[in-house]
């Protein structure tokens, strides 16, 4: 059912020292940010010749990153996100086999525009999935 890694997200504190790590010490490409208000994150994209890394940054009060970087206060991978031909089956199926899909359960607009879904970790190996309509 899932299809390709669409993207790699790793929350961070300081969104302009971390970009700098991937520009300089990494060599990579790198996006400017983009406050993401609905969000509640500013966003850089690094464009890998494979995927994408996203950087993300508390952007508001009630982030919901905020709480994770009092638990990391170094950062770290926050979500991996796969792309799906259609999210509303694949939240069907997953939801039939006991899944747990976090918020009201119906795909919201992403960073990409594109319709998104996040499934609970504790049900995913510890690690928070996001599923990206492809
Ligand atoms: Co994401």
């Amino acid at each position: 059912m899932i299809g390709r890694l669409n993207h790699v997200a790793i929350a961070v504190r300081d969104i302009a020292a971390a970009s700098e790590v991937y520009r300089s010490t990494l060599g990579a490409q790198v996006s400017a940010p983009e406050p993401l208000a609905e969000h509640g994150v500013s966003v850089v994209f690094i464009t890998l010749p494979n995927t994408k890394i996203e950087l993300l940054e508390p952007l508001g009060e009630d982030s919901p990153i905020a709480r994770f970087l009092e638990k990391n206060p170094d950062g770290g991978m926050h979500h991996i996100c796969y792309e799906v031909d259609d999210i509303e089956a694949a939240r069907d199926r997953l939801v039939k086999s006991g899944a747990r899909v976090l918020g009201s359960g119906e795909p919201k607009i992403g960073a990409h525009g594109k319709p998104v879904l996040f499934l609970h970790p504790k049900d995913f190996n510890g690690t928070l999935i996001e599923l990206e309509q492809a």
